[in-house]
């Protein structure tokens, strides 16, 4: 037999080299790279015998795709709304999901309340807490209604034993930094171990048809650690954000077998755990009784579900010579690139100001339908006058000052109509098969940023 041929692979980033190296020079961590087989040496007369053969029984047969049988998959329907949306339906039977977030963020507290309520027996390991913890944030969070057990424990053979006699419905594991295989030297979190150990977890998974969470922490970077590897090993990938000084987290999903990645689901948390909300806009409107200058209300889609946010902007001179910019929720070079081209097609001048940007309850937006509310903002802000508070906006900006049409315009009109606006101003070229008449909200056509300025403030 001759030699098989062999590549180095970084366990972090993925990258590949023909040697070993101890430093990866694409990700720069260390000792990250492994040796895999990429191809075995095989003769001339092998490879003829690999596909003419005699022995055609013992090959594989490929099967029509009309013809591959398939059961219907029942999925296990969680009490919680927002996860079962997130997950495209409920958990399905042998799914890894993993879900990620900074620590401290409410990962744990979510999977427990799930553990707590859903209706199936279910076994919660934990490798950060100990029992008593566990229990003491149990009392406060839910009330039981599931067979809840809980196991504290890191090694993953124990952990697997203990499954297989208990038989659960349903496992969580928090978290997958902490576990660690028997079967490796290597110390617990790193990348070897993590792999080893979600590749057991899945194996698991697939054989007994056992859902299982898997929790990861975020490295400094945002990314879960040894993101391509546990990737591309789940099914599902959930990842729970929000900013620490504000109670709203959002669940979002990056990578889904089973269901559109384009959900989300928003929790509040509250001294008694997570709770959902299911009507976002009402939350994230904020509540003042007069019209202030600098703020604009954009109608904004999320995934697939409307949100009204409040944007809000504070132009003031600046003090310093170089002026600061300032975005939260809200990309700074996009801002940059909305302030330019106020300057440009408009006439605004910010050259000289502080531009401060704020979106209403610490949301992250990524829609370029909020470039024209906060476009809006921003002039409100620099000639102080404001916006009537029935107003709300919905359109994309371009570099030439165009407005642009915005994806599901009909249902941004119907969510502002349904709150009680009186006003949206849209992009132009959005409006085909777009009936007026059908919403009860007056709606007004934009072209160009320079038309905002006659239609609000003059
Ligand atoms: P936790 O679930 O432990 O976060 P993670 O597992 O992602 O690290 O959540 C910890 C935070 O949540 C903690 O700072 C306190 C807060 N919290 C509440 O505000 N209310 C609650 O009912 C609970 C259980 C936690
Ligand atoms: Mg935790």
């Amino acid at each position: 037999m001759a030699k098989a041929r062999t590549i180095f692979f970084c366990s972090s980033c993925g990258a590949s080299s023909p040697k070993w190296l101890g430093k990866c020079s694409h990700c720069n961590e260390w000792n990250t790279y492994q040796e895999e087989i990429i191809q075995k040496e095989t003769s001339t007369e092998e490879k003829r015998r690999s596909w003419g053969g005699s022995s055609r029984s013992e090959a594989p047969k490929a099967v029509r795709l009309q013809e591959v049988k398939t059961g219907k998959t029942i999925r296990l329907a969680t009490p919680d709304q927002e996860l079962n949306r997130v997950l495209g339906g409920g958990i399905v039977p042998g799914s890894l999901v993993l879900m990620g977030g900074q620590p401290g963020i409410g990962k744990s507290t979510l999977m427990l309340q799930v553990a707590m309520q859903v209706d199936a027996r279910v076994l919660y390991v934990s490798g950060e807490e100990s029992e008593e913890q566990i229990k003491m944030r149990a009392d406060r969070v839910s009330k039981f209604r599931s067979e809840c057990f809980i196991l504290t424990e890191t090694n993953t053979s124990k952990i697997l034993q203990q499954a297989k006699d208990l038989q659960p419905q349903l496992m969580v594991v928090d978290s997958i930094q902490t576990m660690s295989t028997p079967h490796l030297d290597s110390a617990p979190g790193g990348i070897a171990q993590v792999r080893e150990c979600a590749a057991e977890l899945l194996r698991f998974a697939k054989e007994t048809n056992i859902p299982i969470f898997l929790i990861g922490h975020i490295n400094k970077e945002g990314d879960i650690a040894g993101p391509k590897l546990l990737e591309h090993i789940v099914d599902c990938v959930l990842q729970f954000e929000g900013d620490r000084h504000n109670t709203y987290r959002i669940l979002r999903t990056l990578k889904n077998r089973f269901g559109s990645t384009d959900e989300l689901g928003i929790y509040e948390m509250q001294s008694q755990g997570l709770r959902e909300v299911s009507n976002p806009s009402e939350l994230l409107l904020s509540q003042k009784d007069e019209e202030l200058s600098g703020c604009a209300v954009a109608a904004t889609m999320e995934g697939m579900r409307p949100m009204l946010i409040e944007t809000q902007a504070l132009v003031s001179k600046a003090v310093f010579g170089t002026p600061q910019r300032s975005a939260t929720g809200f990309d700074m070079r996009r801002l940059s690139m909305l302030l330019a081209v106020l300057e440009k097609r408009c006439g605004y001048y910010f050259s000289i100001n502080d531009v401060f940007l704020n979106l209403a309850g610490g949301i992250r937006v990524e829609d370029p339908g909020i470039d024209l509310a906060i476009v809006s903002a921003l002039i409100s802000s620099l000639i102080d006058v404001s916006i009537p508070s029935d107003i709300c906006f919905a359109g994309e900006v371009g570099l030439s000052g165009e407005i642009r049409a915005v994806q599901r315009v009909e249902q941004r009109i119907a969510e502002a109509a349904r709150l009680g606006f009186k006003e949206i101003y849209v992009s132009k070229y959005g409006m085909k098969g777009i009936d007026p008449k059908r919403h009860d909200i007056r709606i007004q056509t934009l072209g160009k940023v320079e038309e905002l300025k006659r239609a609000l403030f003059v």
